[in-house]
C-alpha cells in the first residue's frame, strides 16, 4: 500500500456539509465533496436545520470523497484520522434511547430568543454583560443556552424527555460525534465557549450559568480539548474504524488554518456574515467595547489559547439583498465589476442593520439605512457602499480590539468566499489602513481542523521554529493606498450613518 498519510475533515457549516481530505506533510487539499443543507425558516427571524439531514450529509459527503481517493492512488486505509469542525452555537436536543432529535436544530443566527434576553435580564435583575467575566459572552440570542431554554419552554417533547431523564443537548459537533462514536457525548472547549454555559477560566460547565438559564448539567456533553483522540467511529458507515482527533468550532479552525498562533495575530472570515478573531494568548481578555471572549483553541493538555471575537451579522448577505430584493445585479459575484465601474460611493453609506447591529455596536433596535443619496447616485455606488460597509465594520472591530487588549494589528489574515472579491480586499486595506493577507488555500477552516487533528497524533510539528516547514500557507497581499486624514474623514461619515440606524424599530 502507498504509505502516504491523509487526514479527513467533516466541515459542518451553516449552508453546507463537506468532507475534505488533506495530504500530509504539506496539507495539500486532495479532494472534497460538499452537500447543501436545507435552510428551514418558518417565520421571520426563525432558522432551523434538520439534524438527520446533517448526519446524512456527513455520511454522503464522506462516502463520495473517500471513494474518489482511488483516482489519486489512495484508499480509506491511508486516512490516519479525522477531525470535525462545525457551525457554532447551533443547538440540537435528542433522545438518548431512540437517537431521534426532539426538534430541529435552532441555528446560531435564529433570533427567536431575542425577547428572552430582556426577560432573563429582568427576572435576574442583571445587565446584558452580567456574565461576561464568567462566560466571555453577553446575554444574547446567539448563545446555545437561550436556545436550549426556548426548547425546554416551548417544545412539550423536550420537557417530557427531560423528565424521563433521556434528553441530551449539544452543538452540531456533539450531535455528529454521538452518532459516529456510539453514545459518546462530548464537545470541545471552543464550541462550549459559545454556549454561555461554560466557565471561560475553568473550562467546566458553570453552576451559576446553568442555574440562570435552567439547564441541567446531565443533558450537556463532557468538555474536552480541541485536539486529542476521542475514540474510533463505530457506526457501520464508510467512516467506521477511523479515529476522531479534532473537534473545533469553524471560526476557531480558520484561526488555526491561518496559523495565527502568536498573540496579536488575527483573521477575518468573509462569508454571509463576517467573523474576526484575534489570538490574545493564554489569559482571557474581557471586552468593554462590544467584542466577546472565546477559546481560540486548546491542543491536548496545553493551556487554552484565548481569542477576542467580533461578529458582523451581515456581510455577503448585504450583496444578496441587493441582488434578490432590489434586483441590482444578477449574481453577487458581479459586485466587483459593478462597484469598480465607479471610483467612489459618491458619498453614499449603507448600514445593513437588517436585524439590529452586532459587534461592536450591539444595537438590536437598529434597522438598515442607505444615506447620502443624491440625483447622481447609481446602483453601482450603492453596491460599492455595500462592499465598504463590511470593511468599516471590520475596522470598527479592529478598533475595539485596540481598546480592549491594546492590540494594534499590523496585518489582517483573511479568508472566506467573499474574500475572492479583489475590490473588497483593496477597500479593506484602504479603510483599515493595514495590509490584508488573503489566504490562497481553498479552505482555511477545514485546513485548520486538519492541522488540529494531525497534531493529536503527532503528524504535524507546530513548534515555532519548525512551523513554516510543516504546513505551507500561501497568500496574496493588499496594501493601503489611503492617508490617515482620508481614513478619518470617511470613518467619521460612516459613524454618522451608523448612528442614523439606531433605535429605528423602537
Ligand atoms: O458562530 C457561527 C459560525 O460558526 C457560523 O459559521 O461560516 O458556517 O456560517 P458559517
Amino acid at each position: 500500500m502507498n504509505q502516504t498519510k491523509l487526514i479527513g475533515v467533516i466541515d459542518a457549516g451553516t449552508n453546507t456539509v463537506k468532507f475534505v481530505i488533506y495530504k500530509i506533510p504539506n496539507f495539500d487539499q486532495l479532494c472534497s465533496h460538499e452537500i447543501e443543507i436545507k435552510q428551514i425558516s418558518l417565520k421571520e427571524g426563525y432558522l432551523e436545520h434538520d439534524p438527520l439531514e446533517i448526519l446524512s450529509a456527513v455520511h454522503q459527503s464522506a462516502k463520495i470523497a473517500i471513494e474518489s481517493l482511488q483516482n489519486y492512488g489512495f484508499s480509506k486505509d491511508n486516512i490516519s484520522t479525522i477531525g470535525i469542525t462545525n457551525q457554532r452555537e447551533t443547538t440540537v436536543m435528542w433522545n438518548k434511547k431512540t437517537g431521534r432529535p426532539l426538534y430541529n436544530a435552532i441555528v446560531w443566527k435564529d433570533t427567536r430568543t431575542a425577547t428572552s434576553v430582556d426577560e432573563i435580564m429582568e427576572k435576574l435583575s442583571v445587565a446584558k454583560d452580567h456574565f461576561v467575566e464568567i462566560s466571555g459572552l453577553p446575554i444574547s440570542s446567539f448563545s446555545s443556552a437561550l436556545k436550549m431554554r426556548w426548547l425546554k419552554k416551548f417544545v412539550p417533547l423536550v420537557r417530557e424527555t427531560c423528565r424521563e431523564g433521556l434528553c441530551l443537548a449539544g452543538t452540531i459537533d456533539s450531535w455528529i460525534i454521538w452518532n459516529l462514536i456510539n453514545g459518546l457525548h462530548i464537545t470541545d472547549c471552543t464550541n462550549a465557549s459559545r454556549t454561555l454555559l461554560m466557565n471561560i477560566q475553568t473550562l467546566n460547565w458553570d453552576p451559576q450559568l446553568m442555574n440562570a438559564f435552567s439547564i441541567d448539567e446531565k443533558i450537556l456533553p463532557e468538555i474536552r480539548s480541541s485536539s486529542e483522540v476521542y475514540g474510533k467511529i463505530n457506526d457501520g458507515s464508510i467512516l467506521d474504524g477511523l479515529t476522531v482527533s479534532a473537534v473545533i468550532g469553524n471560526q476557531q479552525a480558520s484561526l488555526v488554518g491561518q496559523l495565527c498562533f502568536k498573540t496579536g495575530q488575527a483573521k477575518s472570515t468573509y462569508r454571509s456574515g463576517c467573523f474576526l478573531l484575534c489570538n490574545v494568548g493564554d489569559k482571557p481578555v474581557f471586552s468593554h467595547h462590544g467584542l466577546v471572549t472565546t477559546i481560540g483553541y486548546k491542543f491536548g493538555k496545553n493551556k487554552p489559547i484565548y481569542a477576542l471575537e467580533g461578529n458582523i451579522a451581515i456581510a455577503g448577505t448585504a450583496l444578496k439583498w441587493l441582488k434578490d430584493n432590489l434586483k441590482l445585479m444578477n449574481d453577487a459575484a458581479d459586485s466587483e465589476i459593478l462597484a469598480n465601474s465607479v471610483p467612489t460611493t459618491g458619498d453614499c453609506y449603507f448600514v445593513p442593520a437588517f436585524r439590529g447591529l452586532f459587534a461592536p455596536y450591539y444595537q438590536k433596535e437598529a434597522r438598515g439605512v442607505i444615506c447620502g443619496l443624491t440625483a447622481f447616485t447609481t446602483k453601482n455606488h450603492i453596491i460599492r457602499a455595500a462592499l465598504e460597509t463590511v470593511c468599516y465594520q471590520v475596522t470598527d472591530v479592529i478598533e475595539a480590539m485596540k481598546k480592549d487588549a491594546d492590540i494594534h494589528l499590523k496585518k489582517l489574515h483573511v479568508d472566506g468566499k467573499m474574500a475572492n472579491n479583489n475590490l473588497l480586499m483593496q477597500l479593506q486595506a484602504d479603510i483599515s489602513g493595514i495590509p490584508i493577507l488573503r489566504s490562497l488555500s481553498e479552505d482555511t477552516t477545514s485546513l485548520g481542523c486538519a492541522i488540529t487533528a494531525a497534531y493529536a497524533i503527532d503528524l504535524v510539528d507546530l513548534r515555532p521554529e519548525n512551523r513554516v516547514y510543516s504546513v505551507k500557507i500561501h497568500h496574496d497581499t493588499y496594501l493601503p493606498t489611503t492617508t490617515i486624514e482620508d481614513r478619518k474623514a470617511r470613518t467619521n461619515k460612516w459613524k454618522k450613518a451608523v448612528e442614523r440606524s439606531y433605535g429605528w424599530s423602537q
